[in-house]
């Protein structure tokens, strides 16, 4: 039985907006709310959220994110949330990145005045005042260190697994703990977005949880331990003191913070359930089982995930440079245009990619003879950007062992599946059926749903645990939204090998990166 009366809320911290949802016992949308970090919070000066520099940094200030939940709260106010109906809370979070808690930092988050905004309180919260993300590919040294120190790349992805990574966490504090050593010593805490995020509503600064603690390369992810030896290749002694203990991401932390209670209106009763990455949060949030390309959401399963730096950013740099800013334009240039491009192939890196690994920023344009050009009709060049995403992504998931044939399903999300002519791409290039959700932002959904399950769970005895199934089972199936056309792996079948042919080549062009 649903009861009407009680709601569940949900954030997610994502690279370029912070957004919230409320949903009620059935889990249907309520209220939803934005913030977007360049245009509502133009004082930090972030492009797409994020500030470069120029040894392949990138950041974001955590007050931001700060300034942004004071946003966010009016915000949904004005939607008309009624916040004293919310029995608990969640949250997800863009993975990987740190934020660095100054000296005090407990006293600080278990004593906030609710007659001020959030951000006025936090001008001394943090150590590091640019938080290092996932965009971030400055710690080559510090990963080749992690991996020495504990016996190569096969053995840390045995303990943690993954090799290192530039973007994960690990990696990042052994920077900081060498080239800025003052400011890893005036550190309390080390908190990941997301559990740096759950501390804003606990009142108590939080854990990090198994999932997201995954991407740190310090996780013993078999023992759900943080591994001596690793930390030992990033920094010192006092680094298990300033990480804390880490735990299940469905626990609940304890209710949430006289703050909200006396700014907002919130039940003092409200719980805040532990926060995770947007990635295990998206697979909540779609309720991924076997049969897509993924998994089940068993606490006990594990999930492969490949990630790409070059993606929403660089297809709306396209689109202003050559579609006047318009989705619209962009769409009908795109289906002017037919599959296979004439043979027109491109690759566009405005960042280091993640994966394939080497390859530096730039354009690069092949035609149909394979000879690298400098311009292509613009219309050809959207097409070419697109064509070169989804068969990059085909590749390497290949690669990986995802096996791509007659019964793979896609289910997309993010800002972009609400673009039908790009999913059509994306449909063509993995010549499989793609379904979207009625909410494009999964990992804000799964957050709420997250919400409702980490209470349910709290609340039941021991033998009557439900499962986060059970929780969504009410949830709407995925809509059917494009289907690839018959001819579609002839077509892309010899481009996915000419892909794996120009990588090679631009990947040796920058053998110094
Ligand atoms: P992030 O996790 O990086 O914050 P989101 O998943 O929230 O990203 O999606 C935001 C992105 O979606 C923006 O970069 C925006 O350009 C893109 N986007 C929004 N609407 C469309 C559209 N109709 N077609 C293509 N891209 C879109
Ligand atoms: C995953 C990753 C990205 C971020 C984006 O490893 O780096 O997907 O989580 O928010």
């Amino acid at each position: 039985m649903s009861s009407p009366e009680i709601t569940y809320l949900g954030f997610d911290w994502s690279t370029q907006t912070l957004k919230a949802v409320i949903v009620n016992d059935d889990l249907q949308i309520l209220q939803e709310a934005e913030v977007q970090y360049d245009s509502d919070l133009p004082e930090f000066r972030t492009h797409g959220g994020i500030l470069r520099g120029e040894q392949g940094e990138v950041v974001a200030p955590p007050f931001m994110w700060v300034k942004a939940l004071d946003l966010i709260l009016d915000r949904l106010t004005l939607e008309g949330a009624d916040f004293s109906k919310v029995v608990a809370l969640s949250g997800a979070a863009q993975q990987h990145g740190s934020v660095w808690w100054a000296k005090g930092c407990s006293e600080l988050v278990s004593s906030l005045d609710s007659k001020n905004f959030l951000h006025e309180q936090f001008a001394l919260a943090f150590s590091l005042l640019d938080s290092p993300i996932w965009m971030d590919s400055s710690t080559k040294k510090w990963c080749n260190q992690i991996e020495n120190g504990v016996g190569g790349p096969e053995a840390l992805a045995q303990i943690t697994g993954s090799r290192a990574y530039e973007r994960f966490t690990g990696a990042q504090i052994a920077k900081v703990f060498e080239t800025k050593p003052h400011l890893y010593e005036s550190t309390e805490r080390i908190s990941l977005v997301s559990s740096f995020a759950c501390s804003l509503f606990a009142g108590k600064i939080a854990p990090i949880d198994f999932a997201d603690g995954s991407g740190m390369n310090l996780l013993d992810i078999a023992k759900k331990t943080w591994d001596t030896k690793c930390l030992e290749a990033c920094s010192d002694h006092t680094l298990l003191e300033k990480l804390g203990n880490p735990i299940e991401s469905h626990k609940c932390i304890g209710n949430i913070s006289p703050y909200y209670v006396e700014r907002f209106a919130f039940d003092e009763k409200c719980q805040v359930i532990e926060f995770t990455g947007d990635n295990p949060s998206t697979i909540a949030g779609m309720r991924l089982s076997q049969g897509w390309i993924a998994v089940s959401l068993d606490p006990n399963m594990y999930s492969a995930l490949l990630c790409f730096s070059n993606g929403s950013l660089v297809r709306k740099g396209v689109r202003d440079r050559l579609a006047d800013k318009s989705w619209e334009l962009f769409n009908t240039m795109l289906d002017s245009t037919p599959r296979g491009n004439f043979g027109n192939m491109g690759l566009f890196f405005d960042s280091p990619e993640i994966i394939p690994r080497g390859v530096g920023f730039g354009k690069w344009l092949w035609n149909r003879s394979g000879v690298l050009v400098n311009k292509l009709a613009p219309e050809n060049e959207i097409r070419a950007l697109l064509e070169g995403q989804f068969i990059a992504r085909r590749v390497h998931a290949e690669d990986m062992g995802f096996v791509i044939d007659e019964n793979t399903k896609i289910l997309a999300t993010g800002g972009a599946s609400a673009n039908k002519s790009i999913l059509q791409v994306m449909s063509d290039v993995f010549n499989a059926p793609v379904y979207v959700q009625d909410s494009a932002n999964s990992a804000l959904l799964g957050a709420a749903y997250r919400a409702k399950h980490g209470l349910m769970y709290h609340n039941a005895s021991d033998d009557e645990k439900p499962t986060f199934e059970t929780i969504t089972s009410g949830v709407p199936s995925p809509t059917l939204v494009c289907t690839p056309y018959s001819d579609a792996e002839q077509v892309y079948k010899p481009m996915l090998e000419r892909y794996k042919e120009y990588v090679q080549s631009i990947v040796k062009e920058n053998m110094t990166y």
